[in-house]
């Protein structure tokens, strides 16, 4: 038994980088790097709200968790129930041909590409969180000197703790209004850039809702010729666009513009989750670049990762349909225009670009904010620093806290509400102070 300590982080620029998990004298022996995985953030939203007594006289509403509140569609269900029977078979971990085909169908079209071949450069997985962290695993070359997984900061979490057991240090590029809620990619030096082995991205971005364009992309395509690296690009809310808005471009987009319909060192990762309100069928793929799906394949037969079968049958269906997607859209569109409505006259709120976000500010710190407005109106929303790394004695997160507006529309007007009544409170307690 060793008390483990994290390892030295070099050309990291995390300026505080305490030990996540505490450490007790029964802690065995095990893979040194799981002390370097920070708490998942509804841990420490968890510990904040048992601090207090929430006000017993409303209904609880949670704006917290990313997980979609919508109806699956019935015709999805539909399709995993007749095909029950497949039960009895073991899935292979490359999926059904005909899953692939409807995802190489759905990106040409979606994303206006020349071809996708469903073979070559598409995988089946079991949602995008595990995708996203085997994929790292897989990529990340670790007999380098200094590899580095760079990623968005604020982030969702997987990106983090995935670099950190592929045996790479995270480096956080801050995305802060002054620059759109995006990265300022022309800041980081060519000597991170050269250590980068992986670029996350994340567009529409959680929990800025932010998005990168085509031009962006090819920028980005642009320093992973030059410097090597693979770009990993999650656009797991791809489809929650806000109605009458142009849909969120993609990084196979970018690639198709180029000409470059082999996808070099390009991959992307798509959800059903959040586009088709199936966050419990766990599916969605991963496309791109035929020299990395091949090597990634290879890893995740080894890793045990087969998609069920009635779960393609029902993903085949999903992938298949646009309306339910457009209906989604519909509702997210009025629970955002209500949202601003109610909002926008007493504190600062904008409308992000796409997925089912708002990121304001509040008027005091965010965790206090969170904590408060839990005792007070029992409403749950994440505060922006639980998702964000303080770097340089920076977290961009800080002073933010992340709605999601999974809730039902009546349920979000009221919401909505109480959160003004909150915020007013407070703005009269700061004009008395
Ligand atoms: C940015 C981002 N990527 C990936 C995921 C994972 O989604 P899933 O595993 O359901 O596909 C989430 C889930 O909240 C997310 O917010």
């Amino acid at each position: 038994m060793s008390p483990l300590v994290p390892a030295a982080i070099i050309g990291a620029n995390l300026s505080v980088h305490s030990p996540a998990v505490s450490f007790t004298s029964n802690w065995c022996d095990m893979n040194p790097d799981l002390s370097k995985l920070q708490p998942y953030p509804f841990e420490k939203l968890a510990k904040l709200k048992a601090a207090v007594t929430p006000n017993a006289a409303l209904e609880h509403i949670s704006l917290s968790i990313g997980e979609p509140k919508h109806p699956a569609p019935a015709f999805v269900q539909q399709a995993m129930i007749d095909n029950i029977q497949s039960l009895e078979n073991y899935p292979t971990t490359k999926g059904m041909p005909e899953l692939s085909q409807a995802c190489a169908e759905w990106l040409e079209k979606r994303f206006k590409l020349n071809a996708v071949d469903p073979l070559s450069q598409v995988i089946p997985v079991n949602g995008t969180r595990e995708a996203i962290f085997a994929f790292t695993q897989a990529v990340v070359d670790r007999s380098q000197a200094n590899p580095l997984v760079l990623s968005p900061n604020p982030f969702y979490q997987i990106y983090e703790g995935a670099a950190y057991l592929a045996g790479a240090t995270p480096y956080f590029l801050p995305c802060l209004e002054n620059t759109g809620f995006n990265a300022d990619f022309d800041s980081v030096s060519d000597e991170v850039w050269n250590d980068c082995q992986v670029l996350f991205v994340c567009t529409p971005g959680n929990p800025t809702g932010s998005t990168l364009t085509t031009d962006d992309f090819k920028k980005l395509i642009a320093l992973a010729d030059k410097h090597d690296f693979v770009i990993a690009s999650d656009e797991c809310y791809s489809e929650l666009w806000v109605d009458g808005k142009q849909a969120p471009a993609g990084l196979l987009q970018a690639c198709a513009e180029l000409g470059r319909d082999d996808y070099d060192k390009c991959v992307v990762f798509h959800s059903l989750s959040k586009r088709s309100n199936l966050p419990g069928l766990r599916s969605g793929f991963i496309a791109g670049d035929a020299k990395i799906m091949k090597p990634f394949l290879l890893y995740r037969t080894y890793h045990g990762c087969a998609q069920p079968i009635q779960t393609q049958m029902a993903a085949i269906a999903a992938w298949n349909d646009e309306a339910h997607v457009e209906e989604n859209r519909r509702l997210y569109t009025e629970k955002f225009q209500t949202f601003l409505e109610i909002l926008q006259p007493v504190m600062d709120i904008e409308q992000t670009d796409a997925s089912f976000y708002l990121w304001p500010k509040t008027p005091i710190a965010d965790d206090l904010f969170a904590q408060r407005l839990f005792e007070e109106q029992h409403i749950t929303v994440l505060p922006g620093s639980y998702v964000s790394r303080t770097v340089d004695g920076v977290n961009p997160g800080a002073g933010r806290v992340r709605m999601a507006l999974v809730a039902s529309v009546d349920e979000c007007r009221e919401a909505a509400l109480r959160i003004r009544a909150f915020v007013e409170k407070l703005n009269s307690e700061a004009e008395q102070a």
